[in-house]
């Protein structure tokens, strides 16, 4: 049988990665595979030292690897949108397979190359657009595919973890550890995408439409960064038993499913909760399997090519009968639900609230009041010491669960009290149960 061949667009850090493991693991992943894969061609700009390209065909326009009549699966590893989409739209209409690590292409564009895919009998892949290393898509989609999930929360950007970990291991401020984040090379080129949540929520996005079998629907999910999490914030949680995770959440309800992503407090002696640095992990709660829980490195040259890898070994083998390949979101595109993706003011969760406060007698009467006016029990209720930098006092709660839209309505009321700085910092609580 002729090898398969395949064509690298992109030769940055995972594309350097990808090119670097298909050599060095060759015979293996043929031993593997049955077929010999080689890298037939390789689209980039510029060379990378990382990579010996010196006997691998190289061309400067990635879009003639697409049309490259010898090359059976094309690799998109140049990032970003409009370019790539074209470059995998591309692949499709020459009627290759393609293989991605692209985010935030498949989870604002996928359900659109699912279905030039599927026009073309083409397998479109992407293992490594979601926690990098950890194989989470084959996990949902085909060891998982016997049960009916309830949940799954994973902290899935490793920078926003990184900066976590450090604000509380250290008691860094947020942008000094950022700083570090990018120097390092975990952030992604506009770390907005890290720390507001966006690079978690696209990976959320993709992750619950195999879990739930529904469209991707990453403009229907709510998102919220890290950035007004304070080292103040770690500590007090950390004193009531809690840690603060960036967490990706996907669940089903009953009434629909759940999409946020948003900072959370989880108690300390939950496994996620001791995830730490730049590591990934996804929890996953199904009812034939219980728990099952995945960690691994979300990031870097390698780790995210062992996941680009494995698509590439995965279509080569049913090359030749594409139609065999587990369907991208592992369900007919005709047989998809329509269950809705509930808005976050429907959704009910328990709070933690920081409430700076001037230290007046009655104020932390006027803010339970509010609460109890509003039906929100509280479980728990702390003032802590008048910070000597400004005057006021931090007065920290957390609620018993209550609906979204309740807890907003209180909080505005909070912070009209004369007393009170607005705003109020609040922090949703998962029992991860
Ligand atoms: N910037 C991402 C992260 C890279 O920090 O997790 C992997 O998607």
């Amino acid at each position: 049988m002729k090898p398969v061949r395949v064509g690298i667009c992109g030769l940055g850090t995972v594309g350097s990665g990808t090119f670097n493991v298909l050599n060095r693991n060759a015979e293996a992943i043929a031993a593997r595979t049955g077929r010999i894969i080689t890298i037939g061609q390789v689209g980039a700009r510029r060379d990378n030292p990382a990579c010996d390209t010196s006997t691998t065909e190289v061309s400067r326009d990635i879009f003639e690897v697409a049309r490259n009549p010898d090359i059976d699966i094309v690799v998109e590893l140049i990032g970003g949108y409009d370019t790539a989409k074209d470059l995998i739209l591309t692949a499709i209409e020459h009627g290759k397979h393609v293989v991605t690590a692209n985010k935030a292409l498949i989870a604002e564009h996928g359900n659109e190359i699912f279905q030039a895919a599927r026009e073309k009998n083409v397998t479109v892949t992407y293992e490594a657009a979601v926690a990098g290393g950890i194989p989470i898509i084959k996990c949902l989609r085909e060891g998982l595919a016997g049960n009916s999930i309830n949940w799954l929360a994973g902290i899935i950007n490793g920078t926003g973890n990184f900066i976590l970990t450090e604000m509380g291991d250290k008691n860094r401020s947020f942008g000094d550890v950022l700083k570090e984040a990018q120097e390092l090379g975990y952030a992604e080129a506009d770390p907005t995408f890290d720390v507001e949540g966006i690079d978690a929520c696209h990976k959320l996005t993709i992750m619950a439409s195999i879990a739930f079998g529904i469209p991707l629907q990453f403009n229907k999910a709510y998102t919220e960064g890290i950035s007004k999490v304070t080292p103040a914030d770690i500590r007090y949680a950390e004193e009531l038993g809690y840690r603060i995770k960036h967490l990706g959440i996907a669940r089903h309800n009953g009434a629909g499913v759940e999409l946020r992503v948003h900072p959370t407090l989880i108690p300390a002696s939950q496994p996620l909760a001791n995830i730490n640095g730049v590591l990934n992990s996804v929890v996953v709660n199904a009812d034939a399997v219980g728990e099952a829980m995945l960690v691994g490195p979300g990031a870097g040259a390698e780790p995210t090519a062992s996941s680009v890898v494995a698509d590439i070994m995965d279509i080569a083998r049913t090359m030749e009968a594409p139609q065999t390949n587990p369907k991208p979101l592992g369900f007919d595109s005709d047989r998809l639900q329509d269950t809705p993706v509930l808005p976050i003011a429907d959704t009910h969760s328990a709070c933690y609230l920081r409430i700076h406060a001037d230290d007046h007698p009655g104020v932390m009467h006027a803010i339970t009041s509010i609460l109890g006016k509003q039906g929100i029990n509280i479980e728990a209720m702390t003032q802590k010491a008048v910070r000597e930098s400004d005057g006021y006092a931090d007065i920290v709660i957390l609620t018993q669960k209550v609906q979204e839209s309740l807890m907003d309505q209180a909080l505005a009321k909070i912070e009209q009290l004369d007393d009170v700085q607005a705003p109020v910092t609040r922090i949703r609580v998962e029992a991860m149960a």
